[in-house]
């Protein structure tokens, strides 16, 4: 009888605290989606009923009219920023109330977490301000041979047979030998560029166990971080660790080199202040990683979405290879950086890849400050995380007439600003949107201007479902595309 009753005491409190939150959004009079017990809107996440990127799709299609909705990202109460307005507040206008994405930085618990994405305040200002340079113009000039050469590496298997190739190997090799070779400078060969891809999976395709300890590390980090989940699992830790250590070591010949580890290696060393040098030099297998991880899974969803459009859209195809034939001056190769800048057309055809396939489909942001949103009732407190649906908006026919045709010409004209958001705007956006863009056009320039490119439609579908088990949008399946030599 005693063990009844405490089974059903211990019953009643878990579930109170499972449940405790779920009342928050009729207290604020803000519509919501009814949430289960610590899962909150993310049961059929868990169940692979549908994907998180899906799930946000969702919400945004029910809680149409509205300017916001709330929803539960597992027992934790974010609010659906559904209007452009605010989307621009939040982004850019009232960055300084949200200038946290909410994912804790821990030296001794995860030592990779040490990064610019997941920092927040002065720590997060100083890193952006050093690694800034590394992404301007002059540098980046330099690293379009580099790019190129790991484009030719990567694709000259075409040879001069027509062959039909998956392309998510292809796009996935050639990211991490963007990685391996032009930003960490070491020696390209299979042998690495196998183990970068092999690491940078293990931490975006999760399953199982490792998906649930995941959303908890980017959701209620203090409580991941107190059980020892860290962001990646150790393995992927130590190999990052010991790249950076190695390259590290390499770099005491005093040679000056065009990578763009030197950018991060010179700037920390030219710090005055000590503290900040020691805290910044200790942070830099962790800002390694996140060039890594930020470049990797994007580029290669990219590259992959972009082929894939490509190869069904040939006058799309033609019209780029006019374009780039005519910029190159009829050559097949031997980009610059001024080339890249010549070619707005293909701009246009990646701009609109990314419209329909952001690779990251949803920000969070959590407010620092108390703050009122403009035009409304709605009292944000310190700590309220919101969420904006990138996917969903940019896919919305309010901002983009016949939202699902792909069609590159939309960008000759203006977009209206907070409706294409890809890299995310303000002073949080995307650090490393030139050097994506820039190669980005090289590989699908290089790919356009010596094949013919279609799609096999035996073994690849027309519309590409995403894969539940990545944390960025994905293909869940092959992607087979003919290459034909021109
Ligand atoms: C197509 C490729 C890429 C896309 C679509 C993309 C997208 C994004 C987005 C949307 C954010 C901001 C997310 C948010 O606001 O929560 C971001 C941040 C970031 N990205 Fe990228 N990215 C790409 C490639 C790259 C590359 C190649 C690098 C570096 C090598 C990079 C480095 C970063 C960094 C360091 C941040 C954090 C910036 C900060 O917090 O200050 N990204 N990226």
């Amino acid at each position: 009888m005693l063990t009844s009753i405490l089974l059903a005491a211990l019953f009643v409190i878990i579930y109170t605290f499972l449940t405790i939150n779920h009342d928050y959004w009729q207290k604020k009079g803000i519509p919501y989606r009814k949430p289960y017990p610590f899962f909150g809107n993310l049961f059929r996440v868990f169940i692979k009923k549908e994907t998180y990127q899906m799930a946000l799709h969702r919400f945004y299609k029910e809680s149409e009219g509205h300017r916001f909705f709330g929803i539960f990202n597992l027992m934790i109460p974010t609010l659906l920023i559904r209007d452009v307005k605010t989307i621009n507040h939040v982004l850019k206008t009232d960055f300084s109330r949200f200038s946290s994405r909410g994912l804790m930085v821990d030296y001794k618990r995860d030592p990779l977490s040490v990064n610019i994405f997941f920092m927040d305040g002065h720590l997060w200002k100083r890193s952006r301000e050093l690694l800034r340079p590394g992404f301007k113009a002059g540098r980046l000039r330099s690293l379009v041979p580099l790019i190129e050469k790991s484009a030719k590496l990567v694709f000259e298997e075409g040879g001069e047979q027509r062959k039909c190739l998956e392309v998510k190997e292809f796009s996935k090799r050639f990211s991490a030998a963007v990685i391996v070779g032009p930003v960490l400078g070491l020696e390209l060969s299979d042998a690495i560029v196998d183990a970068f891809v092999k690491h940078m999976e293990s931490a975006f395709n999760v399953q199982g166990w490792q998906a649930i300890a995941v959303f908890l590390r980017l959701f209620v980090p203090k409580i991941a971080l107190a059980l020892g989940i860290k962001c990646v699992p150790q393995e992927t830790e130590d190999f990052f660790k010991d790249v950076v250590e190695k390259v590290k070591a390499g770099r005491e010949d005093g040679v000056i080199r065009e990578d763009y580890i030197e950018t991060i290696i010179s700037s920390i060393n030219g710090l005055s202040d000590h503290y900040e040098k020691s805290l910044l030099d200790a942070a830099m297998s962790g800002q390694f990683f996140i060039f890594a991880l930020g470049g990797f899974e994007t580029t290669t969803s990219t590259l992959i979405y972009s082929l894939h459009e490509l190869a069904r859209h040939q006058d799309v195809c033609e019209e780029a290879r006019l374009e780039i034939s005519r910029v190159l001056g009829g050559r097949r190769g031997g980009f610059t950086y001024d080339h890249l800048k010549e070619m707005v057309y293909l701009e246009n055809v990646i701009n609109e890849v990314l419209r329909l396939h952001p690779p990251i489909t949803g920000y969070t942001r959590v407010c620092t400050a108390t703050y009122r949103i403009p035009d409304s009732d709605i009292v944000l407190q310190p700590g309220d995380p919101v969420i904006i649906p990138v996917l969903s908006v940019q896919t919305d026919s309010k901002y983009f007439d016949q939202p699902e045709e792909f069609r590159p010409s939309r960008f000759d004209k203006p977009i209206v600003e907070g409706t294409f958001l890809p890299f995310a705007l303000g002073p949080r956006n995307c650090l490393g949107m030139r050097l994506a863009m820039m190669q980005l056009k090289i590989v699908l320039a290089h790919i356009l201007l010596n094949f013919d490119i279609s799609l096999d439609i035996t073994r690849t579908p027309e519309k590409l479902e995403f894969h539940p088990e990545y944390l960025i949008a994905a293909p869940l399946t092959d992607v087979w595309i003919n290459f034909t030599p021109r």
